[in-house]
Protein backbone atom coordinates (compact mmCIF):
# COMPACT_ATOMS: atom_id res chain seq x y z
CA UNK A 1 0.00 0.00 0.00
CA UNK A 2 1.13 3.18 -0.86
CA UNK A 3 0.20 6.41 -0.08
CA UNK A 4 0.39 10.04 -1.75
CA UNK A 5 2.64 12.51 -1.15
CA UNK A 6 0.28 14.84 -0.23
CA UNK A 7 -1.54 12.67 2.46
CA UNK A 8 1.77 11.80 3.81
CA UNK A 9 2.81 15.34 3.79
CA UNK A 10 -0.90 16.32 5.87
CA UNK A 11 0.02 13.48 8.61
CA UNK A 12 3.20 14.82 9.32
CA UNK A 13 2.04 18.38 9.64
CA UNK A 14 -0.56 17.70 11.43
CA UNK A 15 2.40 15.86 14.42
CA UNK A 16 3.93 18.66 15.17
CA UNK A 17 7.15 16.85 16.57
CA UNK A 18 7.99 18.73 19.19
CA UNK A 19 4.39 17.38 21.04
CA UNK A 20 5.13 13.79 20.26
CA UNK A 21 8.77 13.32 20.84
CA UNK A 22 7.65 14.70 24.60
CA UNK A 23 5.44 11.66 24.84
CA UNK A 24 9.13 9.90 25.12
CA UNK A 25 11.66 12.00 26.09
CA UNK A 26 11.63 14.82 28.68
CA UNK A 27 12.55 17.69 26.35
CA UNK A 28 14.01 21.33 27.49
CA UNK A 29 13.70 24.26 25.72
CA UNK A 30 17.44 25.53 24.80
CA UNK A 31 17.19 28.75 22.84
CA UNK A 32 15.57 27.95 19.68
CA UNK A 33 15.40 24.02 20.49
CA UNK A 34 14.45 21.40 22.94
CA UNK A 35 17.10 19.06 24.25
CA UNK A 36 16.73 15.99 26.15
CA UNK A 37 18.69 12.59 26.88
CA UNK A 38 18.75 10.79 23.38
CA UNK A 39 16.80 7.35 23.91
CA UNK A 40 18.74 5.77 21.33
CA UNK A 41 22.08 5.91 23.13
CA UNK A 42 23.20 5.86 26.57
CA UNK A 43 24.05 9.50 27.67
CA UNK A 44 24.08 11.36 30.75
CA UNK A 45 24.21 14.88 29.50
CA UNK A 46 21.09 15.67 26.96
CA UNK A 47 23.02 15.83 22.92
CA UNK A 48 19.01 15.31 21.65
CA UNK A 49 17.72 18.14 20.29
CA UNK A 50 14.25 18.66 18.86
CA UNK A 51 13.78 21.58 16.74
CA UNK A 52 9.85 23.13 16.34
CA UNK A 53 10.84 25.58 13.20
CA UNK A 54 12.58 22.67 11.15
CA UNK A 55 10.25 19.83 12.25
CA UNK A 56 13.17 17.16 12.89
CA UNK A 57 15.69 15.67 15.45
CA UNK A 58 18.56 14.77 15.78
CA UNK A 59 21.06 13.71 18.70
CA UNK A 60 24.53 15.09 18.52
CA UNK A 61 25.89 12.23 20.54
CA UNK A 62 25.33 9.23 17.98
CA UNK A 63 23.60 11.06 14.49
CA UNK A 64 20.08 9.38 15.24
CA UNK A 65 17.81 11.64 13.67
CA UNK A 66 15.19 12.45 11.41
CA UNK A 67 11.65 13.94 11.24
CA UNK A 68 8.57 12.29 13.23
CA UNK A 69 7.88 9.41 11.20
CA UNK A 70 11.67 8.37 11.37
CA UNK A 71 11.31 8.91 15.30
CA UNK A 72 8.42 6.26 15.83
CA UNK A 73 10.44 4.02 13.35
CA UNK A 74 13.35 3.98 15.60
CA UNK A 75 12.14 4.23 18.55
CA UNK A 76 8.92 1.84 18.29
CA UNK A 77 10.26 -0.45 15.52
CA UNK A 78 7.62 0.59 13.19
CA UNK A 79 7.69 0.27 9.52
CA UNK A 80 6.60 3.95 7.71
CA UNK A 81 3.40 2.53 6.75
CA UNK A 82 2.38 1.53 10.97
CA UNK A 83 4.48 5.10 11.83
CA UNK A 84 2.18 6.49 9.42
CA UNK A 85 -1.04 5.03 10.45
CA UNK A 86 -0.06 5.67 14.53
CA UNK A 87 0.46 9.21 13.74
CA UNK A 88 -2.60 9.06 10.82
CA UNK A 89 -5.01 8.26 14.28
CA UNK A 90 -3.14 10.66 16.47
CA UNK A 91 -4.40 13.86 14.35
CA UNK A 92 -7.15 12.22 13.23
CA UNK A 93 -6.92 12.15 9.86
CA UNK A 94 -8.57 9.38 7.71
CA UNK A 95 -6.25 7.28 5.27
CA UNK A 96 -7.34 6.69 2.40
CA UNK A 97 -8.08 3.17 1.34
CA UNK A 98 -5.81 2.55 -1.66
CA UNK A 99 -4.05 5.29 -3.02
CA UNK A 100 -0.92 5.08 -5.21
CA UNK A 101 2.06 7.55 -5.57
CA UNK A 102 3.97 6.36 -8.89
CA UNK A 103 6.89 7.90 -7.81
CA UNK A 104 6.56 6.52 -3.82
CA UNK A 105 6.00 2.90 -5.68
CA UNK A 106 9.23 3.30 -7.86
CA UNK A 107 11.23 4.58 -5.26
CA UNK A 108 10.39 1.98 -2.59
CA UNK A 109 9.43 -0.27 -5.09
CA UNK A 110 12.52 -2.57 -5.28
CA UNK A 111 13.57 -2.71 -2.05
CA UNK A 112 9.91 -3.36 -0.53
CA UNK A 113 9.59 -6.16 -2.89
CA UNK A 114 12.91 -7.81 -1.46
CA UNK A 115 11.89 -7.56 2.12
CA UNK A 116 8.53 -9.03 0.78
CA UNK A 117 10.23 -12.04 -0.37
CA UNK A 118 12.27 -12.53 2.79
CA UNK A 119 9.47 -12.54 4.57
CA UNK A 120 7.79 -15.02 2.75
CA UNK A 121 10.75 -17.21 2.80
CA UNK A 122 11.75 -17.03 6.11
CA UNK A 123 7.87 -17.85 7.13
CA UNK A 124 8.13 -20.66 4.86
CA UNK A 125 11.25 -21.68 6.28
CA UNK A 126 9.65 -21.58 10.07
CA UNK A 127 6.73 -23.92 8.91
CA UNK A 128 8.95 -26.26 7.62
CA UNK A 129 10.60 -26.93 10.43
CA UNK A 130 7.47 -27.53 12.33
CA UNK A 131 6.35 -30.31 9.72
CA UNK A 132 6.84 -33.86 8.99
CA UNK A 133 9.76 -33.02 6.83
CA UNK A 134 11.59 -30.73 8.83
CA UNK A 135 12.07 -33.25 11.95
CA UNK A 136 15.54 -33.55 10.97
CA UNK A 137 16.60 -29.98 11.37
CA UNK A 138 13.44 -29.33 14.88
CA UNK A 139 15.70 -32.76 16.39
CA UNK A 140 19.32 -31.47 15.78
CA UNK A 141 18.65 -27.57 17.47
CA UNK A 142 16.58 -29.29 19.71
CA UNK A 143 20.19 -31.32 20.20
CA UNK A 144 21.66 -27.76 20.72
CA UNK A 145 19.28 -27.11 23.52
CA UNK A 146 17.46 -24.36 22.42
CA UNK A 147 14.51 -23.43 23.72
CA UNK A 148 10.67 -23.28 21.64
CA UNK A 149 11.13 -19.62 22.83
CA UNK A 150 14.21 -19.03 21.67
CA UNK A 151 13.17 -20.86 17.97
CA UNK A 152 10.25 -18.76 18.03
CA UNK A 153 12.00 -15.33 19.06
CA UNK A 154 14.66 -16.05 16.53
CA UNK A 155 12.43 -17.40 13.43
CA UNK A 156 14.54 -20.59 13.15
CA UNK A 157 13.60 -22.70 10.26
CA UNK A 158 14.66 -25.58 7.99
CA UNK A 159 15.27 -25.45 4.36
CA UNK A 160 14.01 -29.09 3.24
CA UNK A 161 15.56 -32.40 1.04
CA UNK A 162 14.04 -30.56 -2.41
CA UNK A 163 16.67 -28.11 -4.27
CA UNK A 164 13.36 -26.41 -5.91
CA UNK A 165 10.72 -26.33 -3.60
CA UNK A 166 11.09 -22.47 -2.20
CA UNK A 167 11.54 -21.85 -5.69
CA UNK A 168 8.29 -23.08 -6.74
CA UNK A 169 6.58 -21.57 -3.80
CA UNK A 170 7.97 -17.72 -4.82
CA UNK A 171 7.07 -18.83 -8.15
CA UNK A 172 3.44 -19.84 -6.86
CA UNK A 173 3.43 -16.25 -5.59
CA UNK A 174 4.10 -14.69 -8.39
CA UNK A 175 7.32 -13.04 -8.49
CA UNK A 176 9.62 -13.84 -11.34
CA UNK A 177 12.97 -15.06 -11.92
CA UNK A 178 15.75 -12.07 -11.56
CA UNK A 179 14.21 -10.59 -8.68
CA UNK A 180 14.33 -14.42 -7.23
CA UNK A 181 17.72 -14.17 -7.65
CA UNK A 182 17.90 -10.64 -6.68
CA UNK A 183 16.78 -11.80 -3.48
CA UNK A 184 20.12 -14.19 -2.98
CA UNK A 185 17.54 -17.07 -2.62
CA UNK A 186 17.23 -18.68 -5.65
CA UNK A 187 20.95 -19.78 -8.29
CA UNK A 188 20.82 -20.31 -11.38
CA UNK A 189 23.24 -21.86 -13.58
CA UNK A 190 23.00 -23.29 -17.60
CA UNK A 191 23.65 -26.71 -16.29
CA UNK A 192 21.00 -27.08 -13.47
CA UNK A 193 18.70 -24.00 -14.61
CA UNK A 194 17.42 -22.74 -11.25
CA UNK A 195 17.76 -23.77 -7.96
CA UNK A 196 17.60 -23.12 -4.40
CA UNK A 197 20.62 -21.32 -2.39
CA UNK A 198 19.56 -23.17 0.77
CA UNK A 199 18.66 -26.75 1.67
CA UNK A 200 18.95 -29.37 3.72
CA UNK A 201 20.15 -26.09 6.46
CA UNK A 202 18.71 -25.63 9.76
CA UNK A 203 17.94 -21.21 8.75
CA UNK A 204 18.84 -18.40 10.63
CA UNK A 205 16.83 -15.38 9.56
CA UNK A 206 19.22 -12.07 9.74
CA UNK A 207 16.60 -9.39 10.95
CA UNK A 208 17.89 -5.36 10.39
CA UNK A 209 16.79 -3.04 13.79
CA UNK A 210 13.40 -3.39 12.37
CA UNK A 211 12.76 -7.13 12.38
CA UNK A 212 12.50 -6.98 8.79
CA UNK A 213 14.51 -10.22 7.47
CA UNK A 214 17.29 -8.93 5.12
CA UNK A 215 18.99 -12.08 4.64
CA UNK A 216 19.40 -15.77 5.96
CA UNK A 217 22.79 -18.31 7.27
CA UNK A 218 21.79 -22.08 7.23
CA UNK A 219 23.80 -24.07 8.70
CA UNK A 220 24.16 -27.71 7.76
CA UNK A 221 23.35 -30.62 10.38
CA UNK A 222 26.35 -32.50 10.48
CA UNK A 223 29.93 -31.75 9.58
CA UNK A 224 29.61 -31.11 6.25
CA UNK A 225 31.37 -27.90 4.11
CA UNK A 226 30.28 -25.56 4.16
CA UNK A 227 29.27 -24.93 7.71
CA UNK A 228 27.51 -22.37 7.27
CA UNK A 229 26.30 -20.76 4.19
CA UNK A 230 24.70 -17.24 3.93
CA UNK A 231 22.89 -14.71 1.44
CA UNK A 232 24.96 -12.93 -0.93
CA UNK A 233 24.99 -9.03 -0.35
CA UNK A 234 21.45 -7.92 -1.96
CA UNK A 235 20.01 -3.91 -2.33
CA UNK A 236 18.63 -5.08 1.34
CA UNK A 237 21.31 -6.78 2.72
CA UNK A 238 24.61 -5.60 3.74
CA UNK A 239 27.01 -7.54 5.79
CA UNK A 240 29.15 -4.28 6.74
CA UNK A 241 26.16 -2.89 8.22
CA UNK A 242 24.26 -5.63 9.92
CA UNK A 243 24.33 -7.08 13.53
CA UNK A 244 22.94 -10.27 14.05
CA UNK A 245 20.50 -10.04 17.10
CA UNK A 246 20.66 -6.21 17.04
CA UNK A 247 16.62 -6.25 17.00
CA UNK A 248 16.52 -7.72 20.22
CA UNK A 249 19.64 -6.41 21.70
CA UNK A 250 18.72 -2.78 20.83
CA UNK A 251 16.35 -2.86 23.54
CA UNK A 252 18.36 -4.27 25.93
CA UNK A 253 18.26 -2.13 29.11
CA UNK A 254 21.87 -3.19 29.71
CA UNK A 255 24.69 -0.36 28.94
CA UNK A 256 27.24 -2.38 26.94
CA UNK A 257 26.62 -5.43 24.15
CA UNK A 258 28.27 -8.26 23.79
CA UNK A 259 29.87 -9.00 20.57
CA UNK A 260 30.18 -12.56 19.35
CA UNK A 261 30.75 -13.98 15.99
CA UNK A 262 28.61 -16.67 15.62
CA UNK A 263 24.56 -17.11 15.16
CA UNK A 264 24.32 -19.71 17.97
CA UNK A 265 26.48 -17.57 20.05
CA UNK A 266 23.78 -14.92 20.05
CA UNK A 267 21.10 -17.09 20.51
CA UNK A 268 22.66 -19.27 23.49
CA UNK A 269 23.40 -16.05 25.45
CA UNK A 270 20.01 -15.22 24.74
CA UNK A 271 18.38 -18.04 25.95
CA UNK A 272 20.50 -17.58 29.32
CA UNK A 273 19.52 -14.13 29.42
CA UNK A 274 22.33 -12.15 28.10
CA UNK A 275 19.71 -9.83 25.91
CA UNK A 276 22.40 -7.63 24.99
CA UNK A 277 24.31 -10.14 22.53
CA UNK A 278 24.81 -9.38 18.48
CA UNK A 279 27.22 -10.80 16.28
CA UNK A 280 29.00 -9.36 13.25
CA UNK A 281 28.84 -12.96 11.80
CA UNK A 282 32.49 -14.06 10.24
CA UNK A 283 32.96 -11.41 9.15
CA UNK A 284 35.76 -9.03 10.12
CA UNK A 285 34.01 -5.92 12.06
CA UNK A 286 33.91 -3.14 10.20
CA UNK A 287 33.50 0.68 10.83
CA UNK A 288 29.70 0.24 9.12
CA UNK A 289 29.04 -2.46 12.37
CA UNK A 290 31.15 0.23 14.68
CA UNK A 291 29.27 2.71 14.28
CA UNK A 292 25.96 1.05 14.42
CA UNK A 293 26.97 -0.34 17.67
CA UNK A 294 27.84 3.30 18.65
CA UNK A 295 23.92 4.41 18.54
CA UNK A 296 22.97 2.14 21.44
CA UNK A 297 25.91 1.97 23.74
CA UNK A 298 29.50 2.99 24.54
CA UNK A 299 30.95 -0.16 25.55
CA UNK A 300 31.31 -3.36 24.55
CA UNK A 301 32.61 -6.68 25.49
CA UNK A 302 34.07 -8.83 23.21
CA UNK A 303 33.40 -12.42 23.57
CA UNK A 304 35.22 -13.89 20.40
CA UNK A 305 36.19 -17.39 20.24
CA UNK A 306 39.34 -18.48 22.12
CA UNK A 307 41.43 -19.98 19.19
CA UNK A 308 44.23 -17.96 17.78
CA UNK A 309 41.80 -17.17 14.82
CA UNK A 310 39.32 -15.35 17.03
CA UNK A 311 42.07 -13.79 19.30
CA UNK A 312 43.36 -12.05 16.00
CA UNK A 313 39.84 -11.16 14.98
CA UNK A 314 39.69 -9.16 18.37
CA UNK A 315 42.24 -7.70 18.24
CA UNK A 316 41.78 -5.97 15.18
CA UNK A 317 38.12 -5.04 16.25
CA UNK A 318 40.06 -3.07 18.92
CA UNK A 319 40.85 0.23 17.53
CA UNK A 320 37.86 -0.19 15.39
CA UNK A 321 35.67 -0.06 18.07
CA UNK A 322 38.01 2.99 20.00
CA UNK A 323 37.84 5.01 16.59
CA UNK A 324 34.00 5.39 16.93
CA UNK A 325 34.53 6.42 20.62
CA UNK A 326 33.56 2.44 22.04
CA UNK A 327 35.44 1.07 25.06
CA UNK A 328 36.20 -2.29 24.75
CA UNK A 329 36.67 -5.10 27.18
CA UNK A 330 38.03 -8.66 26.43
CA UNK A 331 35.67 -11.64 27.70
CA UNK A 332 38.11 -15.02 28.25
CA UNK A 333 36.26 -18.35 27.82
CA UNK A 334 38.79 -20.48 28.43
CA UNK A 335 38.77 -23.62 27.96
CA UNK A 336 35.62 -23.44 26.29
CA UNK A 337 35.75 -22.21 22.34
CA UNK A 338 32.81 -19.70 22.74
CA UNK A 339 30.10 -18.23 24.26
CA UNK A 340 27.68 -21.47 23.27
CA UNK A 341 30.07 -23.93 24.58
CA UNK A 342 30.95 -22.28 27.59
CA UNK A 343 27.42 -21.06 28.45
CA UNK A 344 26.37 -25.24 27.64
CA UNK A 345 29.09 -26.31 30.19
CA UNK A 346 28.97 -23.93 32.45
CA UNK A 347 26.05 -21.94 33.01
CA UNK A 348 24.98 -18.44 33.14
CA UNK A 349 26.15 -17.40 36.33
CA UNK A 350 29.66 -18.37 35.22
CA UNK A 351 29.94 -16.33 32.20
CA UNK A 352 28.09 -13.31 34.81
CA UNK A 353 31.20 -14.05 36.11
CA UNK A 354 33.80 -13.83 33.29
CA UNK A 355 31.89 -10.37 32.34
CA UNK A 356 33.11 -9.12 35.44
CA UNK A 357 36.70 -10.26 34.90
CA UNK A 358 36.77 -8.69 31.18
CA UNK A 359 40.04 -7.39 30.55
CA UNK A 360 40.42 -3.79 29.71
CA UNK A 361 41.15 -4.18 25.76
CA UNK A 362 44.65 -2.60 25.86
CA UNK A 363 46.15 -4.74 28.27
CA UNK A 364 44.82 -7.67 27.18
CA UNK A 365 46.68 -6.53 23.69
CA UNK A 366 49.74 -6.12 25.73
CA UNK A 367 49.44 -9.51 27.23
CA UNK A 368 48.86 -11.33 23.95
CA UNK A 369 51.82 -9.04 22.76
CA UNK A 370 54.34 -10.15 25.11
CA UNK A 371 54.12 -13.83 23.99
CA UNK A 372 56.45 -12.55 21.39
CA UNK A 373 59.08 -11.56 23.45
CA UNK A 374 61.61 -12.84 25.99
CA UNK A 375 60.85 -11.27 29.24
CA UNK A 376 63.68 -12.84 31.06
CA UNK A 377 65.85 -11.02 28.88
CA UNK A 378 67.06 -7.30 29.70
CA UNK A 379 66.37 -6.90 25.70
CA UNK A 380 63.61 -8.65 25.39
CA UNK A 381 61.91 -6.94 28.38
CA UNK A 382 62.98 -3.37 26.95
CA UNK A 383 62.02 -4.34 23.12
CA UNK A 384 58.73 -4.71 24.73
CA UNK A 385 58.43 -1.92 26.77
CA UNK A 386 59.38 0.45 23.57
CA UNK A 387 56.75 -1.34 21.24
CA UNK A 388 54.35 -1.11 24.25
CA UNK A 389 55.26 3.18 24.71
CA UNK A 390 54.51 3.00 21.31
CA UNK A 391 50.92 2.05 21.60
CA UNK A 392 50.87 4.26 24.67
CA UNK A 393 51.46 7.23 22.41
CA UNK A 394 48.50 6.74 20.53
CA UNK A 395 46.39 7.52 23.49
CA UNK A 396 45.53 11.31 21.75
CA UNK A 397 43.73 12.58 25.13
CA UNK A 398 46.21 13.23 28.33
CA UNK A 399 44.43 12.10 30.89
CA UNK A 400 43.72 8.50 29.14
CA UNK A 401 47.06 8.23 28.17
CA UNK A 402 48.38 9.01 31.97
CA UNK A 403 46.07 6.32 33.14
CA UNK A 404 46.42 3.75 30.43
CA UNK A 405 50.60 4.56 31.60
CA UNK A 406 50.05 4.05 35.41
CA UNK A 407 48.13 1.38 34.98
CA UNK A 408 50.86 -0.44 32.53
CA UNK A 409 53.81 0.26 34.90
CA UNK A 410 51.90 -0.89 37.90
CA UNK A 411 51.15 -4.37 36.07
CA UNK A 412 54.91 -4.50 34.33
CA UNK A 413 56.52 -3.15 37.14
CA UNK A 414 58.10 0.12 35.65
CA UNK A 415 58.52 3.20 36.87
CA UNK A 416 55.64 5.56 35.56
CA UNK A 417 57.90 8.55 35.62
CA UNK A 418 60.28 6.36 33.19
CA UNK A 419 57.21 4.65 31.44
CA UNK A 420 56.27 8.29 30.57
CA UNK A 421 59.58 9.62 29.02
CA UNK A 422 59.65 6.61 27.14
CA UNK A 423 56.23 7.21 25.75
CA UNK A 424 57.27 10.87 24.74
CA UNK A 425 59.85 9.66 23.31
CA UNK A 426 58.47 6.98 21.02
CA UNK A 427 55.64 9.89 20.45
CA UNK A 428 58.36 11.89 18.47
CA UNK A 429 60.32 8.96 16.90
CA UNK A 430 56.73 7.91 15.67
CA UNK A 431 55.84 11.19 14.48
CA UNK A 432 59.27 11.59 12.72
CA UNK A 433 58.77 9.18 10.95
CA UNK A 434 55.40 9.79 9.69
CA UNK A 435 55.74 10.81 6.10
CA UNK A 436 57.29 7.76 5.01
CA UNK A 437 53.56 5.94 6.22
CA UNK A 438 51.86 8.53 4.68
CA UNK A 439 48.81 6.95 2.22
CA UNK A 440 51.02 6.13 -0.82
CA UNK A 441 47.87 5.10 -3.07
CA UNK A 442 46.34 8.36 -4.75
CA UNK A 443 43.02 6.77 -3.72
CA UNK A 444 43.38 6.73 -0.09
CA UNK A 445 44.57 10.67 -0.31
CA UNK A 446 41.47 11.28 -2.46
CA UNK A 447 39.26 9.49 0.28
CA UNK A 448 40.16 11.84 3.03
CA UNK A 449 39.86 14.38 0.47
CA UNK A 450 36.34 13.21 -0.34
CA UNK A 451 35.50 13.64 3.20
CA UNK A 452 36.21 17.01 3.48
CA UNK A 453 34.32 18.01 0.28
CA UNK A 454 31.16 16.25 2.04
CA UNK A 455 31.54 17.94 4.86
CA UNK A 456 31.76 21.10 3.18
CA UNK A 457 28.85 20.53 1.81
CA UNK A 458 26.61 19.52 4.65
CA UNK A 459 28.13 22.38 6.61
CA UNK A 460 26.34 24.92 3.49
CA UNK A 461 23.62 23.06 3.31
CA UNK A 462 22.95 23.61 7.15
CA UNK A 463 23.46 27.21 6.29
CA UNK A 464 21.18 27.16 3.16
CA UNK A 465 18.52 25.93 5.61
CA UNK A 466 18.34 28.09 8.36
CA UNK A 467 19.36 31.26 6.62
CA UNK A 468 16.90 32.52 3.95
CA UNK A 469 19.29 35.80 3.30
CA UNK A 470 22.17 33.46 3.11
CA UNK A 471 20.20 31.27 0.44
CA UNK A 472 19.26 34.55 -1.25
CA UNK A 473 23.39 35.51 -1.46
CA UNK A 474 24.70 32.22 -2.54
CA UNK A 475 22.05 31.04 -4.86
CA UNK A 476 23.01 32.72 -7.61
CA UNK A 477 26.56 31.19 -7.27
CA UNK A 478 25.46 27.29 -6.23
CA UNK A 479 23.44 25.40 -7.73
CA UNK A 480 22.22 21.86 -6.77
CA UNK A 481 24.36 20.48 -9.30
CA UNK A 482 27.13 21.50 -7.40
CA UNK A 483 26.47 19.03 -4.57
CA UNK A 484 27.68 15.48 -4.88
CA UNK A 485 25.55 12.91 -6.47
CA UNK A 486 23.12 10.75 -4.23
CA UNK A 487 21.60 12.59 -1.10
CA UNK A 488 23.32 15.82 -0.95
CA UNK A 489 22.34 16.72 -4.75
CA UNK A 490 18.92 15.05 -4.13
CA UNK A 491 18.08 17.52 -0.89
CA UNK A 492 19.82 20.50 -2.29
CA UNK A 493 17.63 20.50 -5.05
CA UNK A 494 14.51 19.61 -3.10
CA UNK A 495 15.74 22.81 -0.79
CA UNK A 496 16.10 24.86 -4.20
CA UNK A 497 12.68 23.75 -5.22
CA UNK A 498 10.91 24.98 -1.53
CA UNK A 499 12.77 27.96 -1.56
CA UNK A 500 11.24 29.33 -5.21
CA UNK A 501 7.95 28.31 -3.92
CA UNK A 502 8.41 30.15 -1.11
CA UNK A 503 7.62 27.06 1.65
CA UNK A 504 10.88 25.94 3.52
CA UNK A 505 9.86 22.83 4.97
CA UNK A 506 13.05 20.71 5.98
CA UNK A 507 11.10 17.97 7.50
CA UNK A 508 9.19 17.57 4.04
CA UNK A 509 12.32 17.30 2.43
CA UNK A 510 12.27 14.15 4.37
CA UNK A 511 9.31 12.42 3.22
CA UNK A 512 11.01 12.29 -0.01
CA UNK A 513 13.16 9.22 0.83
CA UNK A 514 12.26 5.84 2.93
CA UNK A 515 14.78 4.46 4.68
CA UNK A 516 15.53 5.03 7.89
CA UNK A 517 19.46 5.09 7.13
CA UNK A 518 18.21 7.82 4.62
CA UNK A 519 16.72 10.07 7.00
CA UNK A 520 19.33 10.02 9.20
CA UNK A 521 22.33 11.01 6.60
CA UNK A 522 19.21 13.67 6.04
CA UNK A 523 18.98 14.65 9.71
CA UNK A 524 22.58 15.39 9.35
CA UNK A 525 22.69 17.38 6.58
CA UNK A 526 21.08 20.06 8.48
CA UNK A 527 22.56 19.62 11.57
CA UNK A 528 26.43 19.98 10.55
CA UNK A 529 27.81 23.15 12.14
CA UNK A 530 31.45 24.44 12.27
CA UNK A 531 32.71 25.11 15.47
CA UNK A 532 30.99 27.86 17.17
CA UNK A 533 31.96 31.16 15.23
CA UNK A 534 31.40 34.29 17.01
CA UNK A 535 31.54 37.02 15.49
CA UNK A 536 29.82 38.38 12.58
CA UNK A 537 33.12 38.50 10.27
CA UNK A 538 34.54 34.99 11.11
CA UNK A 539 31.17 33.96 10.07
CA UNK A 540 31.12 35.09 6.93
CA UNK A 541 34.90 34.02 6.06
CA UNK A 542 34.12 30.50 7.14
CA UNK A 543 30.69 30.80 4.91
CA UNK A 544 32.85 32.36 1.67
CA UNK A 545 35.46 29.45 2.13
CA UNK A 546 33.05 26.77 2.13
CA UNK A 547 31.06 27.97 -0.51
CA UNK A 548 34.70 28.41 -2.72
CA UNK A 549 35.15 24.88 -1.82
CA UNK A 550 32.13 23.32 -2.53
CA UNK A 551 31.91 24.92 -6.45
CA UNK A 552 35.39 24.40 -6.86
CA UNK A 553 35.38 20.29 -6.48
CA UNK A 554 32.19 21.04 -8.62
CA UNK A 555 34.12 22.51 -11.14
CA UNK A 556 37.45 20.41 -10.59
CA UNK A 557 34.54 17.19 -10.96
CA UNK A 558 33.07 18.70 -14.30
CA UNK A 559 36.44 19.12 -15.70
CA UNK A 560 37.09 15.27 -14.67
CA UNK A 561 34.12 14.78 -17.15
CA UNK A 562 34.44 16.84 -19.62
CA UNK A 563 34.12 15.28 -23.23
CA UNK A 564 36.86 17.42 -25.79
CA UNK A 565 34.35 17.61 -28.34
CA UNK A 566 31.62 19.42 -26.24
CA UNK A 567 32.52 22.73 -27.01
CA UNK A 568 29.25 24.34 -24.81
CA UNK A 569 30.69 22.14 -22.24
CA UNK A 570 33.86 23.89 -22.08
CA UNK A 571 32.44 27.34 -22.20
CA UNK A 572 30.44 26.40 -18.77
CA UNK A 573 33.74 25.66 -17.28
CA UNK A 574 35.20 28.74 -18.43
CA UNK A 575 32.95 30.61 -16.71
CA UNK A 576 32.29 28.85 -13.36
CA UNK A 577 35.99 29.49 -13.08
CA UNK A 578 35.31 32.99 -13.71
CA UNK A 579 32.22 33.14 -11.37
CA UNK A 580 35.18 31.28 -9.11
CA UNK A 581 37.50 34.50 -9.36
CA UNK A 582 34.39 36.51 -8.38
CA UNK A 583 33.51 34.52 -5.23
CA UNK A 584 37.06 35.07 -3.54
CA UNK A 585 35.89 38.33 -3.58
CA UNK A 586 32.41 38.04 -2.71
CA UNK A 587 30.93 39.85 0.31
CA UNK A 588 28.02 37.96 2.07
CA UNK A 589 26.48 39.17 5.15
CA UNK A 590 25.57 36.90 7.77
CA UNK A 591 23.79 37.62 11.37
N1 LIG B 1 30.60 -18.60 9.32
C1 LIG B 1 30.21 -18.53 8.00
N2 LIG B 1 30.59 -19.51 7.13
C2 LIG B 1 31.34 -20.57 7.53
C3 LIG B 1 31.75 -20.63 8.86
C4 LIG B 1 31.36 -19.62 9.74
O1 LIG B 1 29.53 -17.62 7.62
N3 LIG B 1 31.67 -21.49 6.65
C5 LIG B 1 30.17 -17.54 10.23
C6 LIG B 1 28.83 -17.85 10.84
O2 LIG B 1 28.12 -16.65 11.01
C7 LIG B 1 29.21 -18.45 12.17
C8 LIG B 1 30.41 -17.61 12.54
O3 LIG B 1 31.06 -17.39 11.32
O4 LIG B 1 28.16 -18.34 13.11
C9 LIG B 1 31.35 -18.26 13.51
O5 LIG B 1 31.87 -19.47 12.95
P1 LIG B 1 32.19 -20.75 13.83
O6 LIG B 1 32.84 -20.34 15.10
O7 LIG B 1 32.88 -21.72 12.95
O8 LIG B 1 30.78 -21.35 14.05
P2 LIG B 1 29.82 -21.33 15.31
O9 LIG B 1 29.10 -20.05 15.37
O10 LIG B 1 30.52 -21.76 16.53
O11 LIG B 1 28.77 -22.40 14.83
P3 LIG B 1 28.37 -23.76 15.47
O12 LIG B 1 28.32 -23.55 16.93
O13 LIG B 1 27.04 -24.00 14.84
O14 LIG B 1 29.37 -24.75 15.05
MN1 LIG C 1 29.85 -22.67 18.21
Amino acid sequence: MYYSDEIIEEVRVKNDIVDVISGYVRLQKKGSSYFGLCPFHNEKSPSFSVSRQKQMYYCFGCGAGGNVFTFLMEYENYSFQEALKVLADRAGVTLPETEYSEEARKRAGLKATLLEINKLAAKYYYAQLRQPQGAAGLRYLKDRQLSDDMLRAFGLGYSNKYSDDLYKYLKGKGYKDDLLVKAGLISYDERQGVYDKFWNRVMFPIMDTNNRVVGFGGRVLGDAKPKYLNSPETDIFDKSRNLYGLNRARRSKKPYFLLCEGYMDVISLHQAGFDNAVASLGTALTNGHASLIKRYVNEVYLTYDSDDAGTRAALRALPILRDVGITARIIRMEPYKDPDEFIKNMGAEAFEERIGKARNGFLYSLEVLRKDFDMNTPEGKTDFMKETARRLSGFTEEIERNNYIEAVAKEYHTGYEELKKLVVKMAVETGMAKPASRPKSGRSKDKGKEDGIQKSQKILLTWLIEDEGIFNQISKYIVPEDFSEGICRTVAGLLYEQYEKHDVNPAKIMNYFTDEEEHREVAGLFHTKIRELSTPKEREKALRETVIRVKNHSIEQAGKNWDAADIEGMQKLMKAKSDLQNLRKLHISVN
